[in-house]
């Protein structure tokens, strides 16, 4: 039998396209089944200051399309101290929240999952960055918006380039992951991708561009994660310049450009669906997981779980750019 009585919903960490799709779907949830539910705004940050809102279904008319977060998000410094995590459960008892549902990435959890444990409220994480890293969820809401973003972008990037028959670094987001590179690579078909699941030294590098030049490319593209360990976009541009200075090379980080705007109709269906999951989870007594996806079906994590492990970006996708880049 369901005894929670009100939901609290936040996003934390890095906003990604999609985050007010999933807050949407969990406060409309939460109304279809009776149960109050409120908007813990600023994350963590919000929830020890108290900024907390209730909500109804009109609060969050006409959000399904936007990017951000309208209830906005935080990297929360007292949260991080036992005497923060206390005023925040202080701050939920008083409104009495009794679960939450908490939209981020791994920081997220790991805060969320430290909270289960201390004062033992039930809490269901949705996975929400643009970096596709969570295990246990084959997607993350954000990623496919900020992959589209980014394909545009190199897209028109190729358009110049071509003019002037050029070698392009474009460094796009991915703290510890590939996902983003290794996507925007394949659909733009770049030259190489470097991502820092793999190794590919400098002289690699240019091996593989220089192969560009006998089969008469009139541009080559590099697509750059920043976490790639010969270091960020420009770091590489000039060690590959120093190798070879016959180039006539250009630099572009596209940066936050990737994280903005509307959501694509992938990321604003896996909200819908990863954030009605979240509350009937909660509903139906789960606690401390993530929902999330794998094919069609839904995936429950424990949360420790999804923290503790990585996502692997799909070496069958790596070999793709190296066959298509001829
Ligand atoms: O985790 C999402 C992400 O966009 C990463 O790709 C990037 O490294 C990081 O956040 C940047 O964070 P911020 O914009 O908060 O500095």
């Amino acid at each position: 039998m369901n005894t929670i009585k009100h939901i609290g919903v936040f996003t934390s960490g890095g906003d990604s396209p999609g985050m007010n799709a999933a807050v949407r779907a969990v406060v409309r949830a939460c109304i279809y089944h009776k149960v109050k539910v409120s908007a813990i705004y600023r994350g963590f940050e919000g929830m020890v200051e108290n900024d907390i809102v209730e909500m109804d279904s009109r609060s969050v008319a006409h959000i399904v399309d936007k990017g951000g977060t309208k209830i906005k998000t935080a990297r929360s410094k007292e949260f991080k101290t036992p005497e923060g995590r206390q005023k925040a459960y202080n701050n939920l008892k008083e409104r009495g929240i009794d679960a939450l549902v908490a939209i981020g990435g791994d920081g997220t959890f790991t805060g969320a999952h430290l909270f289960y444990q201390e004062f033992d409220i039930p809490v269901i994480g949705v996975p929400g960055t643009i970096d596709n890293d969570i295990f246990g969820t084959s997607y993350t809401i954000g990623y496919d918006t900020a992959s589209n973003n980014a394909m545009r972008a190199v897209d028109m990037i190729r358009d110049t380039a071509t003019s002037h028959n050029r070698l392009f670094f474009v460094e796009v987001m991915g703290r510890n992951a590939g996902f983003i590179a290794l996507r925007t690579a394949i659909a733009c078909g770049a030259k190489a991708v470097m991502v820092p699941e793999t190794t590919v030294t400098p002289p690699e590098l240019l091996a593989l561009i220089n192969k560009g030049k006998t089969t008469h490319k009139s541009s080559s593209i590099v697509i750059v994660a920043e976490g790639n360990e010969n270091g960020n976009a420009m770091e590489l541009a000039a060690k590959i310049k120093e190798l070879d200075d016959s180039f006539d090379t250009k630099v572009t980080i596209l940066g936050h450009i990737q994280r903005g705007g509307s959501p694509t109709t992938f990321d604003r269906v896996l909200a819908a669906k990863l954030g009605v999951a979240a509350v009937d989870s909660l509903l139906e007594g789960k606690k401390d997981i993530m929902v999330g996806v794998y094919d069609k079906h839904l995936t429950y994590t424990p949360l420790q779980e999804a923290i503790k492990e990585c996502n692997f970006i799909d070496d069958d996708l790596l070999r793709l750019v190296e066959i298509l880049s001829i």
